[in-house]
């Protein structure tokens, strides 16, 4: 049986020029090490590689965690850490310029995925969502132009909240301690102003590290433990629009009022 991994695998275009480069210069070990690394991730998530057939999932995964220790063990410098970092400024730089491009369902999809490289970083979630921080919600920033909002969630004590629509906006909420199950519901009646019959269509939970995006009249419920903190970014400020909660019990519809915050 052929060793796992024995071969590597040719690198096309631009990757191949940039590992070239890599190996031939003062910090190749250290580079190729990373090169390596983000080669193996994309591998990881395209489990039919050619390197791996013949081999079961398993194996496999033992395989690339021998290799990945070893990728990792190279360490950042901090100039390097620095030149990585993503920064609270850079989110609401990077929303203004995608929601300015494109504010439908695809702009707000890219919104979603730089809200989880800011969830990342360890300094902005010890800077707004450590343990130490101010219970309550707070606006991190409002954008005067756009109107979209970032709002930091320090809960201290578990919730959960009825479904609810977030009116003619949409939500992302990215989880950055605990976290948070989201049940995703359907109106399965004729959109009755007073009641409503709802069934859940999607049910996930949200780790540290990973938003998940309800658009224009998603209804949605939140069920999350104690000291759960999260990070939601709204089209407009949700207190300033028309919004409903479902009674599950009783199928009633209820308008929401300014400051309930989901
Ligand atoms: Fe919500």
């Amino acid at each position: 049986m052929p060793e796992v991994l024995a071969q590597e695998p040719a690198l096309g275009g631009d990757a191949a020029s940039r590992f070239k480069q890599a190996q031939a210069g003062p910090n190749a070990d250290r580079i190729a090490g990373k090169d390596r690394l983000a080669q193996l991730l994309l591998e990881l998530l395209h489990y039919g590689h050619p390197r791996f057939r013949g081999y079961d999932r398993a194996r496999a995964a033992l395989a690339l965690a021998a290799q990945m220790r070893q990728a990792c063990s190279q360490p950042f410098s901090l100039s390097e850490r620095i030149a990585m970092s993503y920064s609270l400024d850079q989110f609401v730089s990077d929303c203004r310029a995608i929601l300015k491009r494109d504010p439908g369902p695809h702009g707000r999809e890219e919104v979603r995925t730089r809200l989880e490289r800011l969830l990342h970083e360890r300094d902005f979630v010890d800077q707004y969502c450590a343990p130490q921080a101010p219970r309550g919600l707070k606006v991190l920033y409002e954008d005067p132009e756009l109107g979209f909002q970032i709002l930091a969630h320090i809960n201290d004590k578990a919730r959960m909240s009825p479904p609810h629509d977030h009116g003619a906006s949409w939500a992302i909420y990215g989880q950055a301690t605990h976290y948070t199950d989201m049940i995703e519901w359907e109106r399965g009646d004729n959109g009755d102003a007073g009641k409503a019959k709802l069934k859940p269509v999607k049910k996930y939970r949200l780790m540290p590290g990973h938003a998940g995006i309800y658009q224009d009249g998603t209804i949605h419920s939140i069920d999350y433990p104690d000291s759960a903190r999260f990070i939601r970014v709204t089209g407009t400020n949700l207190d300033n629009i028309q919004r409903v909660r479902f009674d599950l019990a009783t199928g009633e519809v209820h308008q929401m009022h300014p400051q309930q915050a989901t």
